[in-house]
């Protein structure tokens, strides 16, 4: 078999809780719920591997769209998770943050994804990411903005500040500035699309698909995952000298 590689950063876009509940006649927030109580589990498989970052996907700028009592709910359940937030990060050595727009979330959750943040700062075992009110256009689009009010480019000129828009630059400003590009991203429950889901972050990563509904994945599914991604080739663009 060939030599497993662990990836650094895995991107997860979880997907198929309402598809796991309706299976089971339940409401779709059954599965919201059952798929909150799969994100430990999966960091702990995910840190017990040596992986060091999992970005998960928890909420689009595009689930607005999904009737108000569902969007109600899964923000209930948000500030239900993270109310636990403390116990979350200390039983796991995790650091955990936040990408996404916080502008349009209530101050509640706003403040206690704050703490969180502030709380877990210093764990260094492994860093949970979460994406919330996320979309990648709206990510790269706030990024552009921040470039053009940077205090720091205050005194430039068009062309000064032209030429200081370089790739990094533009990571820099994203929500993402100081995380490695994921080099996995894994979705659940048979949809191969992104979703809108860090467009600029996974330009070089590998794609792992399942059929398997977010709270039916496990350890075994992340293996799976980690196994195909140890098989790929990555050659960046480049090419590699025959073995
Ligand atoms: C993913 O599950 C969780 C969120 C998007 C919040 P879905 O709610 O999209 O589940 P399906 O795709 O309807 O099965
Ligand atoms: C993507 O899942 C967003 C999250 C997992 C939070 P969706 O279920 O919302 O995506 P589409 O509608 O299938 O593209
Ligand atoms: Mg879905």
């Amino acid at each position: 078999m060939a030599e497993i590689v662990i990836p650094r950063h895995v991107a997860i876009i979880l997907d198929g809780n309402g598809r796991w509940a309706k299976k089971r006649f339940l409401p779709r927030n059954a599965g919201h719920v059952k798929g909150a109580g799969n994100v430990e589990p999966v960091c702990r498989a995910a840190k017990d591997m040596g992986i060091k970052y999992v970005t998960m996907y928890v909420f689009s700028t595009e689930n607005w769209k999904r009737p108000k009592e569902e969007v109600d709910a899964l923000m209930d359940l948000l500030y239900k998770y993270l109310s636990d937030s403390e116990g979350l990060c200390k039983r796991n050595n995790m650091r955990m943050s936040f990408i996404g727009d916080r502008s349009a979330l209530t101050p509640e959750l706003r403040e206690l994804m704050r703490h969180t943040e502030e709380f877990s700062k210093d764990f260094t075992d492994f860093n949970l990411i979460l994406a919330i009110n996320y979309g990648s256009r709206d990510e790269i689009t706030r990024g552009f903005k921040r470039i053009i009010l940077d205090p720091s480019f205050e005194n430039c000129n068009r062309e000064e500040l032209a030429e200081k828009v370089t790739e990094a630059c533009i990571a820099d400003h994203l929500d993402t500035a100081g995380i490695p590009d994921p080099d996995l991203c894994i979705r659940t429950s048979g949809e191969q699309r992104l979703s809108n889901y860090l467009l600029w972050q996974l330009a070089y990563a590998e794609f792992f698909f399942t059929p398997v509904l977010w709270p039916d994945f496990g350890k075994k599914e992340l293996t799976e995952a980690v196994e195909y991604y140890s098989t790929r080739d990555r050659r960046f663009g480049g090419i590699k000298e025959s073995k």
